[in-house]
């Protein structure tokens, strides 16, 4: 092979090289990607305006991304999956709540994926098929059903979370404080509200019970809420 052709490869080798190590070492490794939402930014307007999404999922949701690549670089957390990492990590053998340990960035870009992919353009409405039939068996109403999630989003003091859960056959409201998830639980996630200020301080100010609101009137996939069901049945029975 000719030098100048040589050459051309081992610039692109260590340029590729330099990109994909830590800094303090020449270990490979893995960098996790910010994910978009599966809409444009402005698509939730007016109920969630595009300047929401460019601070929420543009600074948030994009540093806890970088921190936690940072974080992980060179160390025995490098090159496994964000789930992974997040198990792994929950309290490093501590009883303090994963927030205060290193690294804490994990749960809260699961939490972020999952939430965005809890609402769409057009959403709200009511649920239907099996997970009409559920709701009914074990809220015995959708009203009543969101009437609880509305009130553990409003309960959660701080900074936290509301889900819609699946939990050995049932369907079940929880909620998690600050960045914790169901990863490290024992339910099956099938919807989250974040109640963070940061999710709704620059249209909603201080009227969480507002935002709530409008998020179960005029955001929540049901179409993805049912779909998750149908996996977490199906899990449930190959398990
Ligand atoms: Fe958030």
């Amino acid at each position: 092979m000719p030098n100048e052709e040589l050459n051309a490869i081992s610039i692109v080798f260590l340029v590729v090289q330099s990109r994909a190590t830590s800094s303090s070492s020449s270990r490979v490794t893995a960098q996790l990607e910010l994910k978009a939402p599966p809409y444009p930014l402005d698509a939730l307007e007016p109920y969630m305006s595009q300047k929401t999404l460019e601070f929420h999922w543009g600074k948030h949701h994009r540093g806890y991304v970088d921190n936690l690549n940072k974080q992980i670089a060179g160390t025995d957390l490098d090159g496994l999956t964000l789930e992974e990492i997040v198990v792994k990590s929950y309290n490093n053998g501590s009883p303090l709540p994963l927030s205060t340990m290193p690294p804490r960035h994990g749960a809260p870009i699961w939490n972020h994926d999952f939430l965005w992919t809890s609402i769409k353009p057009g959403g709200g409405g009511k649920p239907s098929g099996l997970l009409l039939e559920l709701i009914e068996r074990d809220f015995g109403s959708v009203d009543a059903l969101l009437s609880e999630f509305k009130q553990a989003a409003l309960t959660q003091f701080g900074s936290g979370w509301a889900w819609l859960g699946y939990r050995a056959g049932k369907l079940v409201v929880e909620k998690t404080a600050n960045a914790v998830n169901p990863l490290v639980s024992d339910y099956t996630p099938l919807l989250v509200v974040d109640v963070w200020e940061h999710a709704y301080y620059l249209d909603y100010q201080n009227r969480r019970p507002d935002f709530v609101s409008t998020f179960i009137e005029k955001l929540i996939s049901w179409d993805a809420v049912s779909a998750r069901l149908d996996e977490a049945i199906a899990a449930s029975k190959s398990a």
